[in-house]
């Protein structure tokens, strides 16, 4: 018999989980009263909203379930003026009562792959399959394993053209450049995560990414390996905090129905 295939192959579990939410008239309206603040009160945003954000911003999707995101809330003084400056002391950082960084982390799957299998062999009650487990075991070092210089990724680069001949094949990521925007699109999900929670608790925002990155990852001591995905401002808008409204292009511009 052939090993269970952890996509194609539904497993027999003895778990479900049920959700009755649904307000779409609520979230619509979330979604559209968020807007990009560059001007903002000095009321100060209590330490319970903040951290209750940051924590929905968490529950994101994200690939594989290996989180590599890193959120650095700015809260000494001193760094906090350094960031201004260095998100080119733009309006919506410089009157921000709170300034959020949010990282994307390539490297940071190894671990997160063992803090899986660590979740799953504490996880009495409920069964695993062993799908889930091969796939943090072996399959994840294998997918996310670049080598030294990219080598392993080159290898693998040549090895899926074959495979993918004959079947379709997931060809990323490959090469370092891939595991960039594999870590930086699962902390931009978790980005707009933080700006809707903000938003549902009545505060705004503003995703930046007009900063120098090498200054703010020395700011911040990142690793080598770490990337500023953008940092968000954060507070109550002020009454010239928006300034025009919402324009959007034509949506068949973007919407395709094929
Ligand atoms: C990745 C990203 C980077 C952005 N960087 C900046 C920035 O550096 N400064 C700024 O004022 N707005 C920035 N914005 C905000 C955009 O200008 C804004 O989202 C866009 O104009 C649409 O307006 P809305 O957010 O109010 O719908 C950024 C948005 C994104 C998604």
């Amino acid at each position: 018999m052939s090993k269970p295939n952890i996509l194609t192959d539904v497993p027999n579990l003895n778990y479900s989980e049920t959700s009755n939410y649904s307000n779409p008239e609520e979230f619509t309206e979330l979604v559209k009263s968020r807007r990009s603040c560059r001007v903002y009160t000095d009321e100060p945003i209590p330490e319970e909203v903040m951290q209750k954000c940051l924590d929905l911003a968490l529950l994101a999707p994200n690939s594989s379930n290996l989180q590599p995101w890193e959120f650095y809330w700015v809260k000494s003084k001193e760094k906090r003026e350094k960031l201004n400056h260095y998100c080119l002391d733009q309006a919506t950082a410089r009157t921000a009562p709170e300034m959020i960084v949010a990282v994307a982390r390539r490297d940071t799957w190894k671990r997160s792959r063992q803090l899986m299998l660590k979740a799953f062999s504490e996880q009495k009650e409920i069964k695993v399959a062993d799908s889930a487990i091969s796939y943090y075991d072996k399959l994840v070092p294998l997918a996310y394993s670049q080598g030294p210089l990219g080598s392993f990724g080159m290898m693998k680069r040549i090895a899926l053209s074959f495979m993918s001949i004959s079947k379709p094949t997931p060809r990323q990521p490959k090469s370092i450049s891939d595991m960039r925007v594999w870590a930086n699109k699962s902390t931009a999900l978790a980005c707009e995560n933080l700006m809707l929670a903000f938003r549902a608790h009545g505060y705004d925002t503003c995703p930046i990414e007009g900063l120098d990155q090498r200054r703010v990852r020395r700011l911040l001591e990142l690793p080598y390996k770490a990337e500023v995905c953008m940092a968000i401002s954060v507070g109550k808008r002020a009454d010239t905090g928006i300034y025009g409204p919402r324009v959007r292009f034509d949506r068949d511009l973007f919407v395709k129905k094929v």
